[in-house]
């Protein structure tokens, strides 16, 4: 489409003025077909300023998720090369798994700007609203044992930290399992679903759901005291494309680790990012709730912590949650 190839031009050259007949003979189509295009766009919320007898301009804070602009960004062999951008979906993760896990292959990225039914660990919902989050789900196909998955999730928080300090010129720390929070504030939530081929019991593919709180927006009640927006901790201006694309950078790198079968590197990352380490936590698992303290990340990424009888437990993923 004449649009998309004209918004990747733009998107290309953002901040600079790009003339009706460049944009024409680059793409080999009429002025018209430009001037329809420009027009189509300004209508879907660009920031496009029309510059008389000079051409177009893609504004430089312009933030909306496109395929191109995260394209754009991406330095990636494989993870997110084939990619989708929608409006507004329920759930990122569920029309992966309905709609495209089987069709689509490795590496396969769907992204959006709004969900009406976002998905969270333990059935909690993700609060998704238009225009200031990053919400995508990453189609994974590796052949791993089933006692290494955990893994990915590993991966996924890693890769978030990393974009974030890249990006938003703070480093944010991960609260086990994957909450990625910076001040005691959750920036980014991330949940993983395995489907297993029910006769071999072996992985079929895995969707790696990622949700990050960019800008501000007002919160629902339930999570206005523990969430935040990247926003409230950078001073830089934040383009949603190119945070998205730097996640998917990031995790190509870890991915690639597990893959090697090195995962000591990416435990490494993990434990350098981790919060709580050292320090009094309370463990909710749907037996008990204790009070603890988190000593260690284990070779397996659990949490080990020592309880205040004395004895020491080791947490897997599952229904645990801790608190400070
Ligand atoms: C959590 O914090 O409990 C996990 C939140 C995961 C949210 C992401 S947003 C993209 C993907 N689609 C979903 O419905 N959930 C995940």
């Amino acid at each position: 489409m004449v649009r998309d190839s004209v918004l990747a031009v733009l998107e290309n050259n953002r901040g600079c003025i790009i003339s009706g007949g460049s944009l024409a003979k680059q793409l080999g189509v009429s002025r018209t077909a430009i001037w329809k295009a420009i027009s189509a766009l300004k209508q879907s919320g660009f920031d496009i300023e029309a510059i008389a007898g000079e051409g177009y301009r893609l504004a430089l804070d312009n933030d909306i998720l496109t395929d191109s602009g995260i394209q754009m960004f991406l330095e990636t062999k494989n993870i997110g090369q084939n990619l989708q951008v929608l409006d507004s979906v329920g759930s990122t993760n569920t029309v992966m798994k309905q709609q495209f896990a089987d069709k689509k292959p490795e590496g396969f990225v769907l992204v959006a700007d709004h969900q009406t039914g976002g998905r969270g660990r333990l059935g909690r919902a993700f609060h998704s609203p238009a225009g200031v989050g990053i919400y995508m789900s990453i189609l994974l196909k590796p052949k791993l044992a089933l006692d290494k998955i955990n893994f990915l999730t590993i991966a996924g928080a890693v890769a978030v930290c990393k974009a974030i300090a890249e990006n938003a010129g703070f480093t944010p720390q991960i609260k086990w399992v994957n909450d990625v929070l910076y001040d005691n504030r959750k920036l980014c939530g991330i949940l993983t679903e395995a489907s297993l081929e029910a006769e071999t019991g072996m992985l079929s593919y895995i969707v790696l759901g990622i949700g990050i709180n960019v800008h501000n927006s007002p919160l629902p009640p339930e999570v206005s005291e523990i969430a935040a927006s990247l926003s409230s901790f950078s001073g830089k201006p934040l383009l949603r494309n190119q945070i998205a694309a730097a996640v998917l950078n990031q995790l190509e790198v870890c991915y690639t680790q597990i893959l090697d079968g090195n995962y000591s590197a990416l435990l490494e990352s993990y434990k350098s990012h981790m919060a709580f380490l050292g320090q009094k936590i309370t463990v909710h698992s749907p037996q008990e709730t204790y009070a603890a303290t988190a000593l260690d990340i284990n070779q397996s990424g659990h949490l080990v912590v020592l309880k205040d009888d004395g004895t020491h437990e080791t947490l897997f993923s599952g229904e645990i949650s801790i608190r400070l």
